[in-house]
């Protein structure tokens, strides 16, 4: 049984490179523990984060409870949670965004603003961004 969760949260006012990085460390320590799969992405523009989850639904449930009461962020908001039968991005333990290469075309594509801003998109908009950011490779942090 998979499942895929996508949410959007806003990160906290003090988030640090250090922070961030040290987010993704302990993501690609602890995931492949538990089969979770993902893709982090970080907009320093908008201080916003959009993460996927992918994996069975106890691990994912569990992480994303846990993800959620990080007080490196605020306002964790569920945009899509499905059952799926196969992986969309089973490459990453936790991938990452590389946002100095995502054009505004390829926002403007899924929003009415060249700006990430999950909050104010469909969760099925933010979800088709995620594959499109796979699919032209602005996905790093393989394994
Ligand atoms: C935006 C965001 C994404 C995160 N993603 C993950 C993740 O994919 N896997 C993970 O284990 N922890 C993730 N964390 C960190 C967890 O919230 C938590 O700090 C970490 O799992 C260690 O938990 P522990 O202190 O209870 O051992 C994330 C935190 C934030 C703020």
């Amino acid at each position: 049984m998979l499942v895929r969760l996508l949410y959007a949260s806003r990160a906290a006012e003090h988030l640090s490179a250090e922070d961030l990085a040290a987010i993704l460390k302990v993501s690609k320590a602890r995931n492949p523990a538990t089969g979770v799969t993902g893709v982090l992405c970080f907009c320093k523009a908008s201080n916003i984060f959009l993460q996927v989850l992918e994996g069975g639904r106890d691990p994912v449930n569990t992480l994303y409870n846990r993800i959620a009461r990080d007080a490196r962020h605020r306002e964790p908001t569920l945009l899509t949670y499905e059952e799926i039968g196969q992986r969309s991005f089973a490459g990453w333990s936790m991938g990452q965004v590389n946002m100095d290469r995502l054009n505004a075309a390829l926002l403007l594509r899924y929003s009415e603003h060249a700006t990430l801003d999950p909050y104010a998109v469909s969760g099925e908009a933010s979800l088709s961004l995620f594959n499109e950011l796979v699919a032209t490779g602005l996905v790093t942090g393989q394994g």
